[in-house]
């Protein structure tokens, strides 16, 4: 991956891994003049880059916003996608900006890209300065959410569709989408449940970027939707993530919902995603 470097201390440690997996991180520091809290440190990054890897060698790799948003960014690489409050020159942007509207809108229930298609299939995040307060990430289960629906609302929903569209909460929340942002990014459509491929359990595919039902009134298919959203992202649905410093989380977001919790905006927050593309369910629904 460019974007996360590996210097040449990361080069030596690997070659005394190569040479015996159980080496002992006291003797690695102790050949590399370096402390072994900075040899775990260290191996901890090394494994996560190559998580990323692998995962990302699995499927092409989703830029999100990205493609329509020119922005200057942080990272040499496009794919290693900034969730920080933090502009290029380092500094913590101010609460108008649009970055920061951006990351207002994460922390509404949402599926990664699930209005474009391919949308996303894996989100691997990952911490690198969390806030003293706040700042977690929830997820919710999809598959859960439908299991639990009434035998009423699983009639209403099958064979429904909802239209997705990418600039549906920010302009909720104010920001300026522009004719060539919006023109980047037509709405898509999804149907309202959906097979998860990896565990043959059907998903209530909602979230924020719905903007309604097609074949419903715009009012009936908004309010049916906070409905089954609201449905859900009840608590028994939802896993709360409490990030510190060097986590890694990877989610599904073929079958799951998540979002930020507040924080100070005024506090540094920075984490790093990387997103594969879902390739093999937009070819599906298509045919
Ligand atoms: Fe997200």
């Amino acid at each position: 991956m460019r974007g996360i470097g590996l210097d040449s201390i990361d080069a030596k440690i690997i070659t005394h891994l190569q040479q015996d997996g159980r080496r002992p991180y006291t003797r690695i520091a102790k050949d590399l003049g370096i402390s072994e809290a900075s040899v775990r440190q260290r191996v901890s990054r090394l494994i996560k880059r190559k998580v990323i890897q692998i995962v990302a060698a699995s499927s092409p790799l989703d830029l999100g916003l990205k493609k329509a948003r020119r922005q200057p960014h942080r990272y040499a690489s496009d794919e290693l996608i900034d969730i920080s409050n933090v502009s290029p020159e380092g500094s913590v942007y101010e609460r108008s900006h649009s970055k920061i509207i951006s990351n207002l809108a994460n922390q509404l229930w949402h599926s990664d890209s699930s209005f474009q298609k391919p949308a996303a299939k894996y989100s691997m995040l990952s911490a690198v300065v969390v806030p003293e307060q706040g700042g977690q990430t929830e997820f919710a289960d999809l598959r859960a959410a439908y299991d639990a629906l009434s035998d009423g609302l699983k009639g209403e929903v099958e064979n429904r569709e909802a239209e997705h569209y990418a600039w549906h909460s920010r302009e909720w929340l104010g920001d300026a989408v522009s004719e060539e942002q919006k023109s980047a990014f037509p709405p898509v459509r999804w149907p309202l449940v959906r097979t998860h491929p990896g565990s043959g359990r059907k998903v209530l595919f909602v979230g924020i970027h719905c903007t309604h039902v097609v074949g419903l009134t715009l009012a009936e298919g908004r309010v049916l939707l906070a409905d089954l959203l609201e449905h859900a992202t009840q608590p028994a649905f939802v896993y709360r993530h409490e990030w510190r410093p060097g986590d890694l989380v990877m989610w599904d977001n073929r079958c799951t919902v998540h979002r930020g919790r507040r924080f100070d905006l005024a506090a540094r927050r920075e984490l790093r995603r990387v997103t594969t593309e879902d390739v093999a369910s937009a070819a599906q629904e298509a045919a």
